[in-house]
């Protein structure tokens, strides 16, 4: 990368968090109020996500029992991050996390499955407030410093009041989202011009820098040739693919069908990268750098069913599949193009290899070992039964 500066200050204002309402966004944005910073969630539709909150906030939830199935793990890290900056926390330390717990998975199926897609948001009991028309901030949970405001990437009228006061941004592509010249890019432009935006955090994805049609490549390239102030994470395949894309077929079939051959990969949990990233956030040092996310073990999905198996006390089975058949089942549970090739290239990274070496930059950036598989499915073990 870039040889750039070192950020020589900590930075004091707000952090927008884009796609706050999915797996890693959430991660990050309640990582980061663990450590006491001023966050910004930025979603598609706060309201469904507001209208969730309130409901679970008021009790109202028409009886339903919390639907932790395929959600976020039981938030005992929730609990302020030790390990992170060492800021005093900032709010909802309490139960839930700042944001609440998601009520759904939130890629559980969201595209390979558009008619399964769960209606519900993350829902917590501290978020108050209502939405207002415009896409202006929205609500600020009411004892935390988590701010959900109105952003779509395809919504350019969004992005002003998104950025208002933001000096850094949590950046990632969202699987529905292909083409970055209309919108992560000029986004990217927005920020750097117009708003007084001093990093980019940009969440990429496991072999990109072989793959040159895709847009995370796009994005790293471009934030490389416009020496806009970045940091680059590069995870490795979540663990939460097992609990949230993958959920319903383990619970269901009992079975697991990817193209990953008897390729090893190094899994990374979600709250790890979300914890990973608020650290590399919020203090001086990262920029012009890139991370490789990865766990401290590599697994083939063999061995992936045999700990499912062991864990969850049934078999539970690990076919492969064909990149072609895998491309082809997906789009018709009616996955968009853009997620099954984002999916397709973690497979196509893991039969390369270039998933599969472990290393300790979760421990390094964190303080805390990576989340290994174990771990993972003990606390999300409600997801599959
Ligand atoms: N899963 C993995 O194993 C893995 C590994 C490495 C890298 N990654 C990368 O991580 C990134 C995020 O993954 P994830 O698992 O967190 O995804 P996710 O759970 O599906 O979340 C995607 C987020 O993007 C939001 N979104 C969708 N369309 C949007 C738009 N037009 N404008 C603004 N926000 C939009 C979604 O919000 P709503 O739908 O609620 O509006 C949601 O919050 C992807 O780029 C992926 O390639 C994933």
């Amino acid at each position: 990368m870039d040889d750039q500066s070192p950020r020589r200050t900590e930075l004091t204002g707000t952090i927008l968090v884009t796609g706050a309402s999915g797996t890693v966004g959430h991660a990050v944005a309640e990582a980061l109020a663990a450590v006491g910073e001023t966050v910004v969630a930025g979603m598609r539709d706060p309201r469904a996500w507001l209208a969730e909150s309130a409901r679970r906030a008021s009790g109202t939830a028409a009886g339903q029992q919390p639907d932790r199935a395929g959600g976020r793990p039981d938030r005992a890290g929730s609990q302020p991050d030790r390990s992170g900056s060492g800021r005093a926390p900032g709010a909802g330390r309490t139960g839930a996390g700042p944001l609440g717990k998601p009520s759904r998975a939130p890629n559980q199926k969201p595209s390979r499955s558009p008619a399964h897609k769960p209606a519900g948001r993350p829902g917590g009991s501290t978020a108050a407030g209502a939405a207002q028309p415009g896409g202006a901030a929205v609500a600020t949970a009411a004892d935390s410093s988590v701010t959900v405001r109105a952003f779509d990437f395809a919504d350019r009228s969004t992005w002003a009041r998104a950025l208002a006061g933001v000096d850094r941004v949590f950046l990632l592509v969202p699987p529905t989202i292909s083409d970055v010249g209309r919108t992560l890019l000029p986004f990217i432009d927005q920020a750097m011009e117009e708003a007084d935006v001093e990093q980019i955090v940009f969440l990429s994805a496991p072999g990109v820098r072989f793959s040159h049609t895709s847009p995370h490549h796009a994005v790293e390239k471009y934030l490389k040739r416009t020496r806009a102030p970045h940091t680059v994470l590069r995870p490795t395949v979540l663990l939460q693919t097992l609990s949230t894309l993958y959920r319903d077929d383990i619970r269901r079939r009992s079975e697991i069908v990817l193209p990953a051959a008897g390729a090893k990969v190094a899994f990374v949990d979600a709250d790890d990268v979300g914890r990973a990233a608020a650290r590399v956030l919020t203090e001086p040092g990262h920029l012009g750098k890139a991370y490789s996310l990865a766990g401290e073990q590599a697994l083939s999905y063999p061995q992936v069913a045999e700990i499912l198996t062991a864990e969850l006390g049934r078999p539970i089975r690990y076919t492969p599949t064909s990149e072609a058949d895998f491309t082809d089942l997906a789009v018709k549970q009616g996955a968009s193009a853009a997620d099954v090739a984002a999916q397709a290239g973690w497979y196509r990274a893991a039969r390369r290899r270039l998933v599969a070496v472990p290393n300790r930059s979760i421990r390094r950036l964190t303080g805390r070992p990576a989340t290994g598989l174990r771990e993972f499915v003990e606390k999300n073990r409600h997801s599959w039964q």
